[in-house]
């Protein structure tokens, strides 16, 4: 044991699990001013830098709030929607017309020059998007924050998000999979206060709807308006205002608009002709007879709500995800987390070497690394009494999603008690190769 001490692995292994450590923290859920002593001026930075693009932009506010609301909806806050690549959810068609991504990129260089490698993606987006709200006169609230950058993002995943012909009970299903009821529905649709939609995504509305003329839940008097900024067969890529005479206010006039028969999406006018949503668009328009709730306020708390999902299950993580994180850690460890520099599955052999090199690693550690996933038998660095477990727990080819305990007996508790399952072999993620 005495000349491990001296072997350069034994400190990348301490290293590596120190970094565990730091990254067990985190997942034990978000908190207000999570970055109040790591990196202070974390939100400040955010905001000022959506600010800065704000003034000359006033169109990033809705597009940060939306792209927020994509990432969110797929595999929880996780920034996975900023991951370049094909057939990531980026390239997915709902999300081909997101906005804002400068922004982001800009607050991150900004935050790295601050704090290296200490703020998340998933909480710039999430600050950026609740800025935006801010700036946009709606209420301010205070994010949690220490969320974790995801490392999966499919395109094919992006068909949970709800579509604009989408009816309302289906629109009901896909919140309340998420534990978002009814009113939960109204409020976050009201987003639409802000922003814009291209033509191409309403404009079928305005001609041949019905028996050739246009969608009647469209005030008649709204539908000569429409059809002259959206023209048949015109430029489908120009935008009007979600909520007509008030797109850049966060206020409650869409509901108003809605309540007129002048929504632009058929998903959003049929908050209205549906009863079972229109109660709340009217309770949010303080209605006589309603019992009055208070949009901002509800947006703010639902929208809130939905941004813990991620935090659900404290000091979990899932059987997917176990064999990016220890990745993800070692590249923590060295220079602060950078999603981009993580290699890809579908990488070269040349590129990964590079890529190891630039930490240090030679191509030995590199094999070391990936033997886990090719030498036909479970990684021999685990206690042989506990690979049944784990098997019977993540078996092959099962549900990749289903979660365990990273400390496994004490999953729940911040205490010793995983570094005890380390020196018993009984981690679940690869850092113990490092040892040997
Ligand atoms: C049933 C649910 C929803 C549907 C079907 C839906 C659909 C859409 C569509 C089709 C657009 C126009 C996109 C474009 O032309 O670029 C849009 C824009 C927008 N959506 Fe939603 N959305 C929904 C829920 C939400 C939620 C929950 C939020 C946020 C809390 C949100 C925020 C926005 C914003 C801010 C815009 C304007 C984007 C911009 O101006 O760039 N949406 N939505």
């Amino acid at each position: 044991m005495k000349g491990a001490y001296t072997n350069p692995r034994f400190f990348l292994a301490m290293t590596v699990m120190l970094a565990m450590a730091a990254a067990l923290v985190q997942a034990q859920g978000t908190r207000v001013g999570f970055y109040a002593r790591t990196c202070p001026r974390a939100e400040s930075i955010v905001r000022s830098a959506v600010q800065s693009h704000f003034r000359s932009n006033p169109n990033i506010a809705p597009g940060l709030l939306r792209m927020h609301f994509h990432d969110c909806f797929v595999q929880g806050c996780d920034a996975s929607i900023l991951i370049d690549g094909p057939n990531t959810e980026k390239t997915a068609p709902p999300n081909r017309l997101l906005r804002g991504y400068e922004v982001i990129d800009d607050a991150k260089t900004q935050l790295e020059a601050a704090c290296p490698g200490v703020v998340s993606c998933a909480d710039i987006l999430t600050l950026a998007a609740r800025d935006s709200v801010f700036l946009t006169r709606g209420i301010n609230w205070a994010v949690p924050t220490g969320r974790r950058d995801g490392r999966v993002s499919l395109a094919s995943d992006t068909t949970i998000l709800p579509g604009f012909r989408e009816s309302i009970d289906s629109q009901k299903q896909k919140f309340a999979a998420f534990g978002l009821n009814t009113q939960d529905l109204v409020a976050l649709v009201g987003g639409h206060t802000i922003g814009t939609s291209a033509c191409q995504l309403f404009s079928y509305r305005l001609y041949n709807f019905t028996n050739g003329g246009p969608d009647p839940t469209i005030n008649p008097a709204f539908v000569p308006q429409l059809q002259a900024l959206c023209p048949q067969n015109g430029d489908g890529s120009r935008r009007i205002d979600l909520d007509t005479g008030s797109g850049n206010r966060f206020d409650t006039s869409f509901f108003a608009n809605l309540r007129n028969g002048r929504g632009i999406l058929e998903s959003d006018q049929k908050l209205w002709t549906d009863p079972s949503t229109r109660t709340f668009v009217q309770r949010f328009l303080g209605e006589k007879g309603s019992r009055p709730l208070n949009f901002n306020v509800e947006f703010a708390s639902y929208y809130d709500a939905k941004t813990q999902l991620e935090a659900a299950g404290p000091g979990v993580v899932s059987c997917a995800d176990i064999l990016t994180l220890a990745t993800r850690d070692s590249v923590f460890l060295k220079r602060g987390i950078n999603w981009a520099n993580l290699p890809g599955f579908k990488e070269s052999i040349g590129s990964q070497k590079q890529k190891f090199a630039a930490f240090g690693l030679n191509i030995q550690d590199l094999v070391a690394l990936v033997d886990y996933f090719t030498n036909g038998g479970p990684d021999p660095a685990i206690n042989p009494a506990f690979v049944p477990q784990l098997e019977a727990l993540c078996p092959q080819n099962g549900d990749g999603t289903r979660r365990i305990d990273l400390d496994t007996g004490s999953g729940n508790r911040f205490d010793t008690s995983f570094f005890v399952n380390l020196r018993n072999g009984r981690e679940i993620e690869y850092n113990k190769k490092l040892w040997m």
